[in-house]
């Protein structure tokens, strides 16, 4: 863990694809149907969904994140030569109901214990963050589940975070800010979130704006990181 100071935090903030929930879980569950390629296609998948929403920015031309997800993953079928509309529906229908990363519900239930306020920002629509939120039985653990969609772009515009302080009441300043997407983290850190990056796999960090507040590998060391007792 690097060195961090985020004393006086009054709001944990969680990005949603990736450090709350395991994206590659919707592959796995059908790893059967897809083969070999499996790995490939749900690392591809994810590569180009989030490349898609920058281009979507930077083209000014908005669409819902279950819209983009869709078209990512079209696009990475036919890469991997998959033509199979089975599949597809599988496969986006486990989107809705992606499985938390094993610490998560236990690391939830520890700052709820501790009096810590959660919120999730994430580039997901509503439409599609509510059932999955759901169907992990965490939603009691959040205040709130904050959607680009209000703002009408993605992740990393300014916009964005500025919700958690529209919609939750409380300063950047006094927001930690979770996401295991580097680029998430620094997006937030830029803007004046304490931003801590969820390095899951060990990658070295991206040389971009805004200084991050604090590393881990997951968030079971989050507790430990913000003075929360466990
Ligand atoms: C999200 C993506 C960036 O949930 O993981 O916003």
């Amino acid at each position: 863990m690097m060195g961090a100071d985020l004393a006086g935090i009054e709001i944990c903030v969680f990005d949603a694809y990736g450090t709350l929930f395991d994206f590659n879980s919707a592959v796995a569950r059908h790893r059967g149907a897809i083969g070999p390629s499996a790995e490939a296609l749900s690392e591809m998948w994810r590569t180009k969904q989030i490349q898609y929403t920058w281009l979507r920015n930077s083209m000014g031309t908005y669409a819902k994140f279950w819209q983009v997800t869709g078209e990512a993953l079209d696009h990475c079928l036919a890469a991997h030569r998959i033509s199979n509309a089975a599949v597809r529906e599988k496969l986006m229908g486990a989107y809705l109901a992606l499985a938390p990363f094993p610490e998560v519900p236990g690391m939830l239930a520890c700052l709820k214990r501790g009096g810590m306020r959660m919120a999730i920002l994430s580039n997901g629509n509503p439409e599609m963050l509510d059932p999955m939120v759901a169907a992990s039985g965490q939603a009691d653990a959040f205040e709130a589940v904050l959607s680009v969609d209000e703002v009408g772009i993605f992740k990393p515009d300014p916009r964005v975070y500025r919700l958690v302080e529209a919609r939750c009441g409380v300063p950047p300043a006094k927001v930690c800010f979770l996401s295991s997407n580097c680029w998430d983290a620094h997006g937030a850190a830029q803007f004046g979130f304490r931003a801590v990056w969820v390095n899951r796999t060990g990658a070295p960090n991206d040389n971009l704006p805004g200084a991050l507040a604090g590393e881990i590998r997951d968030l079971s060391e989050l507790p430990d990181l913000i003075g929360v007792p466990r």
